[in-house]
């Protein structure tokens, strides 16, 4: 369905009625702690590298695990928790994007496709960034994982000979790896908040909020619940 201006301006309209509208439950409290404990571990590892390294290591692991809890209840979990309700074809995700350029954007009760696609970028790259961390701190464990391709391994063993079988490997390509993922997922973060505060102000509904209480104001016409 599309969204005519007549019909946008219903729905702002019904909006002010909304202080009083009902509310209803989209988010489950295992994505609930999940994203704020997400907050919380990713702000300390960021917050500590290289400056307080056992907490940094101790909050990427713990980013890790809790990035794990996450991918099995997104299989598992409650209707707006699973992946398979919110993550959205490239076409899709394109042609929302296109409905929030014009401002015709519609409301979604769970993550609408941007937000969506911005979830699964997180969280490949929070999983790759604490694996190269892992691979950094402890580079034995890793020497007896099966060996690399071989167009990887000539290079790497190039660089870390010496190092890379004794002792921590902070100097080498898996640090520079390192690096600009975690400097990714600061750009990440930072636009997934961008994105966050534009649906609140659109929606005129305090997301960050709904990611507290778990609940959001009640679907109304034309919103996709
Ligand atoms: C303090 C700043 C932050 C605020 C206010 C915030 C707010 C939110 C909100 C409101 C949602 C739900 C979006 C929706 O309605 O569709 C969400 C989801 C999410 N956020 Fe954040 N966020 C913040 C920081 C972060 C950071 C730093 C990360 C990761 C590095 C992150 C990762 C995620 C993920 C993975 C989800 C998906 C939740 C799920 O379905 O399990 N957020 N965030
Ligand atoms: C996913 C969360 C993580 C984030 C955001 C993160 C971020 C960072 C950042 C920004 C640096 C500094 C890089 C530089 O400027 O050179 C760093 C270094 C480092 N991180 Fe992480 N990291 C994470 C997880 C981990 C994990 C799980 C481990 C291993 C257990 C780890 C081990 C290291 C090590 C060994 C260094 C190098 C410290 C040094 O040079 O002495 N990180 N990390």
């Amino acid at each position: 369905m599309t969204i005519t201006a007549e019909n946008t301006k219903g729905m702002k309209m019904s909006d002010n009625l909304s202080k009083t509208a009902e509310t209803v439950r989209v988010w489950d409290p295992v994505v609930r702690v999940f994203h704020w404990g997400l907050v919380a571990t990713f702000g300390t590892a960021w917050l500590t590298a290289e400056e307080i390294q056992p907490v940094h290591e101790i909050a990427g692991y713990a980013v890790a695990g809790l990035v794990g809890v996450r991918l099995i209840w997104g299989v598992i979990g409650s209707r707006n928790a699973r992946f398979a309700n919110f993550v959205k074809g490239p076409k899709e995700t394109l042609a929302y994007l296109g409905t929030v350029k014009r401002g015709t954007e519609r409301r979604y009760l769970g993550h609408n496709p941007a937000g969506a696609a911005m979830i699964v970028a997180l969280l490949l790259t929070l999983s790759a960034t604490a694996l190269t961390g892992w691979m950094m701190a402890e580079p034995d464990l890793v020497a007896m994982m099966p060996p690399l391709p071989q167009i990887a391994a000539p290079a790497w063993a190039d660089e870390d000979e010496g190092e890379y079988r004794t002792g921590r490997e902070t100097d080498g390509p898996i640090k520079e790896v390192h690096e600009v993922l975690a400097n990714l997922l600061f750009l990440l973060a930072a636009l997934h908040v961008g994105g966050v505060v534009l649906a609140s102000v659109r929606h005129r509904e305090n997301l960050a909020r709904a990611m507290v209480t778990g609940e959001k104001r009640a679907p109304e016409p034309g919103d996709i619940a």
